[in-house]
């Protein structure tokens, strides 16, 4: 299967998810709304590339291929001839409706709709567009090369054959498709990563231990791959602010009430790795 992938917004996951579809043999159109973005995931992604080749999973000369079946773009224009898009911008509502009804008005009548949303209901997604049975989810997990899973949420509007078409699309990029109810708040990956991270800012802001110390109980006593504040860091924490707000409001549970370190973090411009420091430096 060979397709011509449309991905919007190549920040931390649509960098990732660029190179998973080129490196899965697929063309790429890689659309951001900011040149210093696009610039810095075409880094990302060349040395991402560069570390498969370097592991064996192909060799140099099909790396540089691989890379070359990526066009890369500010204009979301160059996305019209895609047979699937994957948006993967900001998790807002508002700026996501925009960009799912501009690729709606933009794209060949056939194409499926694809959002990288961790949090926003399909359905509310969908209905920005006019073809919601075309519309689902496609959840990667950070980063999108490595992960083995990828969520896939439907809403009840989705159809069968756009699920289907989905589960297709992350089969062929070497990956295992899990369909999810999309209308439930988090899906299920947030459900269990979120109130990691809420217990683990619960726990610094009554001063329990030390940062670092949270971090080492979680992998080295209860054997995670990662800390909550490495992973914090890792996926984001406007991000996470972000998700974590959503399921809040979802769910009106005060369980889900953001954390007060969260926030001040946010609002001071400390995002995790994109930024340079987050919890950590
Ligand atoms: N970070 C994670 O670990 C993670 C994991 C799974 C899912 N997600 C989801 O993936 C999506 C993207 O998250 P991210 O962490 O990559 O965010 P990010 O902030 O790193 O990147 C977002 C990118 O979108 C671009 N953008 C914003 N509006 C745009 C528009 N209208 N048109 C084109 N480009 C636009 C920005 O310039 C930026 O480069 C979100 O929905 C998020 O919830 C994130």
């Amino acid at each position: 299967m060979e397709t011509k992938i449309g991905v919007l917004g190549t920040g931390t996951m649509g960098a990732g998810i660029v190179q998973l579809a080129a490196q899965s043999g697929h063309e790429v159109v890689a659309c951001d709304a900011s040149v210093e973005a696009l610039e810095k995931a075409q880094i990302y992604v060349r040395e991402g590339m560069d570390r498969f080749a370097r592991r064996g999973a192909f060799s140099e000369d099909e790396a540089a291929a691989h890379y070359d079946r990526i066009h890369w773009t500010t204009n979301v224009e160059d996305l019209r001839e895609a047979d699937v898009a994957i948006e993967a911008i900001v998790e807002k509502t508002g700026p996501k409706k925009e960009a799912l009804a501009a690729l709606d008005a933009l794209l060949p009548p056939e194409a499926c709709i694809f959002t990288n949303t961790s949090s926003i209901p399909i359905t509310e997604l969908a209905s920005a567009t006019n073809r919601p049975e075309k519309v689902c989810g496609t959840h990667f997990f950070t980063p999108p090369p490595v992960r083995e899973a990828v969520e896939i949420p439907r809403g009840p509007a989705t159809s069968d054959e756009t699920v289907e078409r989905a589960r297709e699309l992350v089969r062929s990029f070497g990956k295992l498709p899990v369909v999810v109810d999309g209308d439930v708040p988090g899906f299920v990956a947030n459900r269990f990563l979120t109130p990691m991270l809420l217990e683990a800012c619960r726990l610094l802001e009554r001063e329990a231990a030390p940062k670092e110390d949270i971090d080492l109980i979680v992998k080295k006593g209860l054997g995670f791959p990662i800390g909550p504040f490495e992973l914090g860091d890792f996926i984001g924490l406007d991000v996470a602010l972000d998700v974590i707000s959503r399921i809040h409001e979802a769910t009106g549970d005060p369980y889900y009430e953001p954390p007060e370190i969260l926030r001040d973090l946010v609002r001071s411009g400390r995002l995790g790795h994109k930024t340079g420091g987050g919890f950590y430096d």
